[in-house]
């Protein structure tokens, strides 16, 4: 299976923030960005693995910047790494200057998602190669990620995350 950058993968969601997706504070509702954020890191995940893919979970998500009515939001998903048949997805939320055209980062989140096959069964995927610093260094962390999500999930046992450990205890 040939590896791919995690430029091929990229994808990017651009729309504006509507007042029927708005808290009481005239802000984006955070439930429409998670929905979003969601459907840009499933494309992404998509054109890593050309296969079916399901979201396994939200390991992180900072709403740092609140995003009001009106806004231009811009959604870019990138697989930061890949694993057997799992895909860490990097998500970047973006809004835009009316009068500048300026962009701020406001919010950002980290998806994993799984290729199945037909009957929902997981399915390998290609490795990332990430060219980019950044892209490096999510890359590098994506494994201690990935074993912290298994462990609040009750899927491995803390003391089998050896990159967790090596993190604290060293
Ligand atoms: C995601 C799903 C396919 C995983 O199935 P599973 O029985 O746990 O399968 P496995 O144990 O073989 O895990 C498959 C991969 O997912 C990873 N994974 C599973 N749960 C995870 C979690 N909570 N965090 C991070 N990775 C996880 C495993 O580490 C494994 O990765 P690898 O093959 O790259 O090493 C299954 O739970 C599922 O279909 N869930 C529903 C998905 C869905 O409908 N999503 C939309 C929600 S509305």
């Amino acid at each position: 299976m040939k590896a791919k950058t995690p430029e091929e993968s990229r994808t990017i969601m651009t729309d504006m923030v509507l007042p029927s997706e708005t808290n009481p504070l005239n802000n984006l509702f955070g439930g429409e960005l998670l929905a979003r954020m969601d459907r840009a890191a499933s494309i992404a995940a998509r054109r890593h693995s050309r296969r079916i893919v399901v979201t396994a979970s939200v390991n992180h998500v900072a709403f740092n910047r609140a995003v009001p009515l009106g806004s231009v939001v811009t959604v870019e998903a990138k697989v930061s790494r890949a694993f057997k048949t799992s895909m860490e997805i990097f998500i970047d939320v973006w809004i835009e200057d009316r009068e500048s055209g300026d962009r701020t980062k406001a919010n950002e989140a980290i998806y994993t998602f799984v290729a199945v096959d037909e009957t929902g069964l997981p399915t390998r995927v290609p490795e990332v190669l990430p060219q980019t610093e950044i892209e490096k260094e999510r890359h590098a962390a994506a494994l201690r990620r990935k074993q912290l999500s298994l462990v609040l999930a009750g899927k491995l046992r803390p003391e089998d995350a050896t990159e967790l450990k090596a993190l604290f205890f060293h």
